[in-house]
Protein backbone atom coordinates (compact mmCIF):
# COMPACT_ATOMS: atom_id res chain seq x y z
CA UNK A 1 0.00 0.00 0.00
CA UNK A 2 1.77 3.25 -0.95
CA UNK A 3 2.31 5.42 1.61
CA UNK A 4 0.22 8.78 1.21
CA UNK A 5 2.70 11.22 1.07
CA UNK A 6 1.83 15.37 0.45
CA UNK A 7 4.51 18.17 -1.38
CA UNK A 8 5.68 21.42 -0.27
CA UNK A 9 7.13 23.64 -2.86
CA UNK A 10 7.44 27.35 -3.83
CA UNK A 11 9.16 27.38 -6.93
CA UNK A 12 9.57 25.59 -9.90
CA UNK A 13 8.50 22.23 -8.71
CA UNK A 14 11.55 20.01 -10.80
CA UNK A 15 11.50 17.90 -7.38
CA UNK A 16 8.25 17.58 -7.67
CA UNK A 17 8.22 16.35 -11.27
CA UNK A 18 11.23 14.08 -10.36
CA UNK A 19 9.29 12.42 -7.26
CA UNK A 20 6.19 11.81 -9.36
CA UNK A 21 8.32 10.30 -11.88
CA UNK A 22 10.23 7.89 -9.90
CA UNK A 23 6.31 6.97 -8.56
CA UNK A 24 5.20 6.96 -11.47
CA UNK A 25 8.09 4.02 -12.78
CA UNK A 26 7.36 2.01 -9.48
CA UNK A 27 10.74 3.05 -7.53
CA UNK A 28 9.14 4.76 -4.78
CA UNK A 29 6.48 3.26 -2.29
CA UNK A 30 4.10 6.51 -2.53
CA UNK A 31 1.71 8.43 -3.89
CA UNK A 32 1.55 12.08 -3.86
CA UNK A 33 -1.94 12.97 -2.25
CA UNK A 34 -1.44 16.92 -2.63
CA UNK A 35 1.27 19.61 -3.75
CA UNK A 36 0.59 22.61 -1.61
CA UNK A 37 2.56 25.98 -2.46
CA UNK A 38 2.64 28.90 -0.42
CA UNK A 39 3.11 31.21 -3.55
CA UNK A 40 0.06 31.12 -5.70
CA UNK A 41 1.54 31.88 -8.68
CA UNK A 42 4.38 29.30 -8.40
CA UNK A 43 4.70 27.32 -11.40
CA UNK A 44 5.31 24.25 -8.95
CA UNK A 45 0.88 23.96 -9.27
CA UNK A 46 0.63 24.67 -12.57
CA UNK A 47 3.00 22.11 -13.36
CA UNK A 48 1.27 19.32 -10.86
CA UNK A 49 -2.00 20.33 -11.85
CA UNK A 50 -1.03 19.63 -15.26
CA UNK A 51 -0.11 15.86 -14.58
CA UNK A 52 -2.97 15.54 -12.35
CA UNK A 53 -1.66 15.76 -9.05
CA UNK A 54 -3.96 17.77 -6.58
CA UNK A 55 -2.29 21.41 -6.40
CA UNK A 56 -3.47 23.94 -4.02
CA UNK A 57 -2.04 27.40 -2.18
CA UNK A 58 -2.33 28.34 1.08
CA UNK A 59 -1.14 32.16 0.61
CA UNK A 60 1.72 32.78 3.36
CA UNK A 61 0.52 35.17 6.09
CA UNK A 62 3.34 37.53 7.61
CA UNK A 63 1.26 39.15 9.73
CA UNK A 64 0.07 36.01 11.79
CA UNK A 65 2.71 33.32 11.21
CA UNK A 66 1.66 30.69 13.76
CA UNK A 67 -2.46 31.01 12.39
CA UNK A 68 -0.59 30.24 8.82
CA UNK A 69 1.34 27.27 10.32
CA UNK A 70 -1.62 25.74 11.51
CA UNK A 71 -3.93 26.30 8.54
CA UNK A 72 -1.24 24.14 6.61
CA UNK A 73 -1.24 21.33 8.99
CA UNK A 74 -5.05 20.92 8.69
CA UNK A 75 -4.45 21.16 4.80
CA UNK A 76 -1.81 18.44 4.75
CA UNK A 77 -4.02 16.58 7.55
CA UNK A 78 -6.86 16.55 5.11
CA UNK A 79 -5.14 14.41 2.47
CA UNK A 80 -4.61 11.69 4.82
CA UNK A 81 -0.27 12.48 4.44
CA UNK A 82 1.62 10.21 6.44
CA UNK A 83 5.00 11.86 4.94
CA UNK A 84 5.52 15.41 3.89
CA UNK A 85 8.31 16.10 1.70
CA UNK A 86 9.71 19.66 1.55
CA UNK A 87 10.87 20.42 -2.58
CA UNK A 88 11.95 23.92 -2.69
CA UNK A 89 9.68 25.38 0.14
CA UNK A 90 10.97 28.62 1.15
CA UNK A 91 9.44 28.93 4.41
CA UNK A 92 10.49 27.67 8.19
CA UNK A 93 8.35 25.10 9.50
CA UNK A 94 8.03 25.20 13.58
CA UNK A 95 6.50 22.88 15.94
CA UNK A 96 3.48 24.67 15.41
CA UNK A 97 3.57 22.08 11.95
CA UNK A 98 6.22 19.35 13.45
CA UNK A 99 4.21 18.20 16.08
CA UNK A 100 1.97 16.24 13.58
CA UNK A 101 4.70 14.50 11.21
CA UNK A 102 7.41 13.60 13.82
CA UNK A 103 10.47 12.79 11.77
CA UNK A 104 8.06 12.33 8.83
CA UNK A 105 8.89 15.75 7.32
CA UNK A 106 11.74 15.59 5.02
CA UNK A 107 13.80 18.07 2.99
CA UNK A 108 16.17 18.24 0.42
CA UNK A 109 18.81 21.08 0.21
CA UNK A 110 21.42 21.83 -2.41
CA UNK A 111 24.72 21.77 -0.25
CA UNK A 112 26.56 18.99 2.09
CA UNK A 113 25.02 20.08 5.17
CA UNK A 114 25.89 21.53 7.83
CA UNK A 115 27.68 23.93 5.08
CA UNK A 116 25.73 26.75 3.56
CA UNK A 117 22.25 26.54 5.18
CA UNK A 118 19.68 28.84 4.07
CA UNK A 119 18.13 30.07 0.21
CA UNK A 120 21.75 31.16 -0.90
CA UNK A 121 23.89 27.91 -0.84
CA UNK A 122 24.60 27.72 -4.30
CA UNK A 123 26.09 31.21 -4.26
CA UNK A 124 27.83 30.43 -1.37
CA UNK A 125 29.65 27.49 -2.19
CA UNK A 126 30.27 29.39 -5.69
CA UNK A 127 31.29 32.63 -3.81
CA UNK A 128 33.67 30.70 -0.93
CA UNK A 129 35.81 28.69 -3.81
CA UNK A 130 34.85 25.34 -2.13
CA UNK A 131 35.84 22.55 -4.50
CA UNK A 132 33.41 20.46 -3.62
CA UNK A 133 29.48 20.89 -2.58
CA UNK A 134 26.67 18.29 -3.08
CA UNK A 135 22.98 17.65 -2.03
CA UNK A 136 21.72 16.51 1.62
CA UNK A 137 18.54 14.76 2.33
CA UNK A 138 17.17 15.31 5.53
CA UNK A 139 14.85 15.09 8.32
CA UNK A 140 13.44 18.53 9.58
CA UNK A 141 13.33 20.09 13.06
CA UNK A 142 13.01 23.68 14.01
CA UNK A 143 16.01 24.99 12.72
CA UNK A 144 16.63 26.07 9.32
CA UNK A 145 18.12 23.10 7.51
CA UNK A 146 19.09 21.28 10.11
CA UNK A 147 17.80 17.85 11.16
CA UNK A 148 18.87 14.09 10.56
CA UNK A 149 20.13 13.74 7.54
CA UNK A 150 19.65 10.36 5.73
CA UNK A 151 21.88 10.54 2.36
CA UNK A 152 24.08 13.04 0.71
CA UNK A 153 25.97 13.06 -2.68
CA UNK A 154 29.07 15.11 -3.35
CA UNK A 155 29.40 17.36 -6.46
CA UNK A 156 32.17 18.52 -7.82
CA UNK A 157 32.67 22.43 -8.11
CA UNK A 158 34.22 23.38 -11.39
CA UNK A 159 36.13 26.53 -11.44
CA UNK A 160 34.19 27.98 -14.45
CA UNK A 161 31.10 26.83 -13.13
CA UNK A 162 28.31 30.11 -12.11
CA UNK A 163 25.35 29.56 -9.59
CA UNK A 164 23.50 28.60 -12.42
CA UNK A 165 25.57 25.70 -13.78
CA UNK A 166 26.13 24.33 -10.44
CA UNK A 167 22.61 24.63 -9.99
CA UNK A 168 21.76 22.53 -12.91
CA UNK A 169 24.09 19.37 -11.56
CA UNK A 170 22.78 19.45 -8.16
CA UNK A 171 19.26 19.29 -9.77
CA UNK A 172 20.24 16.63 -11.46
CA UNK A 173 21.78 14.86 -8.13
CA UNK A 174 18.24 15.94 -6.11
CA UNK A 175 15.83 14.56 -8.23
CA UNK A 176 17.42 11.00 -8.09
CA UNK A 177 18.49 11.09 -4.05
CA UNK A 178 15.15 12.70 -2.80
CA UNK A 179 12.95 9.94 -4.80
CA UNK A 180 15.14 7.28 -2.89
CA UNK A 181 15.02 8.96 0.61
CA UNK A 182 10.93 9.14 0.33
CA UNK A 183 10.98 5.33 -0.70
CA UNK A 184 12.78 4.69 2.51
CA UNK A 185 10.84 6.45 4.63
CA UNK A 186 7.60 5.59 2.94
CA UNK A 187 8.63 2.07 3.46
CA UNK A 188 9.37 2.89 7.37
CA UNK A 189 13.15 2.03 6.94
CA UNK A 190 14.26 5.30 8.62
CA UNK A 191 14.21 6.16 12.03
CA UNK A 192 16.17 8.12 14.39
CA UNK A 193 18.27 6.98 16.99
CA UNK A 194 20.09 9.73 19.45
CA UNK A 195 19.01 12.78 17.09
CA UNK A 196 20.83 10.55 13.91
CA UNK A 197 19.03 8.78 10.71
CA UNK A 198 19.09 5.17 10.98
CA UNK A 199 18.23 2.89 7.48
CA UNK A 200 17.35 -0.47 8.96
CA UNK A 201 16.31 -4.33 7.38
CA UNK A 202 18.13 -3.50 4.45
CA UNK A 203 18.74 -5.52 1.50
CA UNK A 204 21.61 -7.48 0.96
CA UNK A 205 21.71 -6.58 -2.70
CA UNK A 206 20.94 -2.52 -2.72
CA UNK A 207 20.62 -1.55 -6.43
CA UNK A 208 23.38 -0.57 -8.24
CA UNK A 209 22.13 2.79 -8.69
CA UNK A 210 21.73 3.95 -4.92
CA UNK A 211 24.28 6.64 -3.73
CA UNK A 212 26.89 5.51 -2.19
CA UNK A 213 26.51 7.16 0.99
CA UNK A 214 23.07 4.93 1.12
CA UNK A 215 25.03 1.92 -0.32
CA UNK A 216 27.18 2.04 2.69
CA UNK A 217 24.25 2.13 4.90
CA UNK A 218 22.43 -0.67 3.80
CA UNK A 219 25.25 -2.88 3.54
CA UNK A 220 25.86 -2.20 7.35
CA UNK A 221 22.72 -0.35 9.30
CA UNK A 222 26.10 0.27 11.88
CA UNK A 223 27.49 2.83 9.21
CA UNK A 224 24.65 4.80 9.12
CA UNK A 225 25.40 6.04 12.56
C1 LIG B 1 16.28 22.78 -4.89
O1 LIG B 1 17.61 23.05 -5.25
C2 LIG B 1 16.18 22.37 -3.45
O2 LIG B 1 17.31 21.71 -2.98
C3 LIG B 1 16.05 23.70 -2.75
O3 LIG B 1 15.22 24.45 -3.60
C4 LIG B 1 15.40 24.01 -4.95
C5 LIG B 1 14.05 23.70 -5.51
O4 LIG B 1 14.10 23.40 -6.88
N1 LIG B 1 15.54 23.52 -1.41
P1 LIG B 1 12.79 22.91 -7.63
O5 LIG B 1 11.68 23.91 -7.37
O6 LIG B 1 12.45 21.54 -7.14
O7 LIG B 1 13.17 22.89 -9.09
Amino acid sequence: MPAPVAVLASGTGSNVMALADAIDAGHVAARIVAVISDVADAPVLVRAAARGLPALTIPYDRSDRVAWERQLAEAVRATGAQLVVLAGFMRILTATFLVHWPDRVVNVHPSLLPAFRGAHAVEEAIATGVRITGVTVHLVDELVDHGPIIAQEAVEVASADTAASLHERLHAVEHRLLPRCVDLLARGLVHVDDGRAVIADLPADPPADLPATLRTSMTSPEDAR
